[in-house]
């Protein structure tokens, strides 16, 4: 077997459906693929490749047919599914925070840290949607300098909830226009014409545990422990991309052109700041692509050596399929997805 066998499971999601745009387009090589989601999806028919693939059930014995599984569904389905996977030598990549900061799980953006996928033991995790543009951003800008700290206010889209979400988005705006009461299940308070100051749930201190996510997960994948980010993670009322404004402390000062270099040199990362012609990242420009755009370069005059910039970041993208993806390419690229004994041919139970 040349090329491995692949399962998304999650793949009628906003970031399954994704990930199967973007395997097609990087040609990822597999020897076959196949799609698991919920019970209800389960029959249901994908086209890739000009193919009808059958949506199955997950099941842990999907696994011992597969080697690399993708698994973005929810907490309790990478929580038991990846130990399951791996169990079955399939190496999981997985989309949630269950596995994140396992100190055995590589937390990979590969433009950052690729070589930690070679200590993988069965499970790598892509990070939060929200921490992987602000990583490569600051990756790029501390070649100049050491970081002292980062500050960052988030503006997240609906599809970081999920497809539910947008279609609550959806119907809260027609609901406002036709004069009707808001029917709220996604969030707490409608989302349509609002902003909520809450991502994630609330944590001790007053956090919530998306703000957390970007500090620790920011640690983890720069390899810099004691690194301080303070984060405020807003759901805004967008269909795709999560936007930042980040402030950053650099031990020495870096001058806005030399941070519009640094950046625009930087794989992934694209430079869009000319404030004479409007030109600065956003949402509506983002969406569909897979870079990290970043503008409104300038100094931050409220802090030491300070740069302020804004950056987008198609969520389903480059914060969740492609950088999983990416992942995968380096997992084949290094030889690492035939993992663990050699497999069951078929498994009796599921
Ligand atoms: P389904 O479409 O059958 O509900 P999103 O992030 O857009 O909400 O998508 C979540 C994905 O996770 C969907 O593919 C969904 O399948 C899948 N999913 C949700 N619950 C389960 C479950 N219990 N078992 C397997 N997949 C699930």
């Amino acid at each position: 077997m040349a090329h491995p066998r692949v399962t998304i499971v999650g793949a009628t999601g906003a970031v399954g459906k994704v990930a199967l745009t973007v395997l097609e387009e990087r040609a990822f090589p597999m020897e076959s693929l196949r799609l698991t989601a919920s019970p209800r999806s389960v029959g249901r028919t994908v086209t890739f490749k000009g193919e009808e693939l059958t949506v199955e059930a997950t099941t842990p014995a999907v696994f011992a047919e597969s080697d690399i599984a993708f698994i973005s569904a929810n907490d309790d389905i990478s929580r038991d599914m990846a130990l399951a996977a791996k169990e079955r030598g399939c190496v999981v990549i997985d989309d949630s925070g269950v596995w994140r900061m396992d100190p055995e799980v590589p937390l990979v953006v590969p433009e950052i840290n690729a070589d930690d996928v070679d200590a993988h033991n069965g499970i790598l995790a892509i990070p939060n949607c929200s921490t992987t543009p602000l990583v490569m951003a600051l990756d790029a800008l501390r070649q100049a300098s050491p970081i002292r700290r980062v500050i960052a206010a988030t503006y997240q889209s609906v599809t970081g909830t999920g497809s539910a979400a947008l279609a609550e988005l959806e119907e809260q705006s027609r609901d406002y226009f036709a004069g009707n009461e808001a029917r709220t299940d996604q969030y707490p308070h409608p989302i349509a014409f609002n902003l909520l100051p809450h991502v994630g749930s609330f944590r001790d201190g007053g956090h919530t545990s998306e703000e957390m996510k970007m500090l620790n997960e920011t640690r983890k994948i720069l390899h810099e422990p004691g690194l301080p980010v303070s984060a405020t993670c807003v759901r805004v009322p967008v269909r795709v991309c999560h936007s930042e404004a980040v402030n950053i402390e650099f031990e020495r000062p870096i001058s806005p052109g030399e941070a519009r270099e640094l950046l625009a040199n930087y794989p992934g990362i694209v430079v869009v700041d000319d404030p004479a012609t409007n030109a600065y990242p956003m949402p509506l420009d983002g969406e569909g692509k897979d870079e990290v755009f970043v503008g409104r370069i300038r100094e931050d005059v409220a802090l030491p050596n300070g740069l302020a910039l804004w950056l987008v970041s198609d969520n389903l993208r480059k914060g969740a399929a492609t950088n999983a993806v990416q992942i995968a390419e380096e997992v084949v690229a290094r030889g690492l997805w035939r993992y663990g004994a050699a497999k069951p041919a078929v498994e009796a139970t599921a």
